[in-house]
């Protein structure tokens, strides 16, 4: 399987966000196998969106979750309140988060376990700088990326956990890393995942930054990428179909072989 994952950040507003979900259950219909799909709008989206995707295969995603169940957090939202509009995947640890607004690794470790407890499939954002991959330190960084976001988690059988490799450089820049930087990062994630979680078999690895309707497909056809989670191109509609079509692609290509 292959996945797409839309995080439309603060972009669009309820309006857009309800043409968009539209455009993209178009775009999936009368396919006769279809990538996994998650839609990520704003929160005040979120429940006019769940009413497009209800009784698809489409799933809403949340682009943060605070990890306390309820509490004086202004501003914060709580897992219960994210299911209760029907979200069912959160996005954690966003490189936009760890970087502008001060989201430590800490923090994301402590949501990350939060949302594995209360049954969301989280999507934790991993990637180093430009300056870390040119001292040749991105290999370090993601290591330990991960050990604090997962160390507190303990996974249940039917858990599953989606790992983003988004190396900053690469988001919102329009330069991907080549395909074999990301495979052979993809691979380390696994691997290092499954050191600390005593096996891999509930993590998917994706590849964000950058992804588009011209590069999507030579992602989404190897292996080791398990899916794609698209930023500036999952709010142009023309782009996000193309983005299906190859995750599409891909999926019968996997079927085929
Ligand atoms: P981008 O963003 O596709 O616009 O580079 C990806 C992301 O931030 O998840």
């Amino acid at each position: 399987m292959k996945t797409v994952i839309g995080n439309w950040k603060m972009n669009v507003g309820v309006r857009e966000s309800v043409a968009l979900a539209r455009g993209v259950l178009y775009a999936l219909r009368g396919k006769r196998v279809i990538p996994e799909v998650v839609l990520c709008p704003s929160y005040t989206a979120l429940s006019e969106v769940r009413k497009v995707v209800a009784r698809s295969s489409v799933s809403l995603g949340a682009q943060n979750m605070h990890w306390e169940e309820k509490g004086a957090f202004t501003g914060e939202v709580s897992a219960r309140m994210l299911e209760e509009v029907g979200v069912s995947h959160v996005i954690l640890g966003h490189s936009e988060r760890r970087q502008l607004l001060g989201e430590a690794d800490e923090m994301i470790g402590k949501k990350v376990a939060q949302a594995l407890d209360k049954g969301f499939v989280p999507v934790l954002c991993v990637g180093e700088t430009k300056e870390e991959r040119e001292a040749g330190e991105e290999k370090e960084i993601v290591r330990t990326q991960l050990k604090k976001a997962l160390q507190n988690v303990r996974l249940s059988k039917k858990a599953k956990l989606f790992i983003a490799y988004e190396p900053i450089w690469a988001i919102g820049t329009g330069k991907t890393a080549t395909v074999a930087e990301a495979i052979e990062m993809h691979a380390l994630i696994r691997e290092i995942a499954g050191e600390i979680l005593g096996g891999a078999e509930a993590v998917q690895v994706l590849y964000g930054g950058s992804i588009n309707n011209d590069n999507a497909y030579e992602f989404l056809r190897e292996e080791e990428v398990d899916g794609v989670l698209v930023g500036g191109a999952s709010v142009k509609l023309s782009q996000m179909r193309e983005v299906l079509e190859a995750a599409t692609e891909a999926v019968e290509g996997q079927l085929a072989a």
